[in-house]
């Protein structure tokens, strides 16, 4: 039986692609908002016994949260095999630990409840950096969409002798690895947060990228502070302006004014959220790892 796809807020256009790939059928559906704003769910499609795929980018996460896991339900309510979620942007990964005493460690609550609503999740390259992988929070089983392959191919194309750097420790594990598949040099910034939008970042000696292109590459860009600050870095050192790239262009508020008014030279993102600097597209991997799931 053929995969019911059920794509959820701006993940409908982007699921057209997965759900070719998968040989799926799209789901008839009505997910609306009650006068009351409670969500109201009906899935018209024969659920019963089938493998159901919920495509939902999980980007400003909080008002999709609901109609999300209330779809989940009703898919199982309705008798679904299994139900799976393909999110390309994994939310709640960044609150790993207790910072300050009281916080609440929300990746792992969050990954508890979403973990209870789905049988199985895709996601694109989520930001572990305290944890190893997605099953020290995430009990269910996962499989990792990596991005670095087509970064280093939109490298190769698009880019003249690219020298990629990456603003902090964390970068490193994607960095690393997209200079490895670009046949790029790369280097490591170090970067101290102070706050939400405050950051400190120090250079090292780029003696070496002298003649190439700068090309900044980070796993998430939301309030862009830290891409801003390594492109004021890289002009005092009279670097040209840069290539910014993010896996995931989340751009908060007025972030993508100020990073555009930082001077980089052009601002790429993977199409896991839905933005106008969209430019490496990974439904191919996408569609490959929630193949795996399915088999
Ligand atoms: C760090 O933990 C991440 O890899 C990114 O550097 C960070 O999320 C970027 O955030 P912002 O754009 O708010 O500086």
């Amino acid at each position: 039986m053929r995969p019911l796809v059920i794509a959820l807020f701006e993940s409908r256009d982007s699921a057209v692609a997965l759900r070719r790939a998968l040989g799926g059928e799209t789901a008839e559906m009505e997910l609306r908002r009650f006068p009351d704003e409670e969500t109201y769910v009906r899935i018209d499609s024969d659920v019963s016994g089938r493998e159901v795929v919920v495509v939902c980018t999980l980007d400003r996460p909080d008002p999709k949260f609901v109609p999300l896991i209330l779809v989940a339900a009703t898919a199982r309510d309705l008798g679904a095999a299994r139900v799976g979620l393909v999110s390309p942007y994994l939310c709640y990964m960044r609150q790993d630990k207790r910072f300050k005493p009281g916080e609440g460690i929300t990746s792992t609550y969050f990954a508890k409840t979403l973990g209870a609503s789905f049988d199985w999740l895709v996601t694109t390259d989520p930001h572990l950096h305290r944890l190893a992988s997605l099953g020290e929070i995430y009990s269910i089983p996962t499989a990792l969409v990596h991005a670095a392959p087509s970064i280093a191919a939109w490298i190769r194309a698009n880019v003249e002798a690219p020298f990629l750097i990456g603003p902090d420790g964390e970068s490193e594990q994607w960095v690393a690895s997209v200079a490895a598949q670009a046949d790029a040099p790369h280097a490591i910034l170090e970067k101290t947060r102070h706050g939400d939008r405050d950051v400190e970042i120090s250079l090292p000696d780029l003696s070496r990228a002298r003649g190439h292109t700068p090309v900044l590459i980070d796993d998430i860009i939301s309030s862009a502070s830290t891409m801003i600050k390594a492109i004021d870095l890289l002009k005092g050192s009279e670097m040209d302006a840069p290539v910014c790239i993010g896996v995931h262009g989340i751009f908060g508020g007025d972030a993508f004014a100020r990073l555009r008014a930082a001077g980089p030279s052009r601002i790429v993102t993977c199409n896991t959220v839905l933005h106008d600097t969209n430019a490496i597209d990974l439904s191919e991997p996408t569609a490959a790892a929630a193949r795996r799931m399915l088999a």
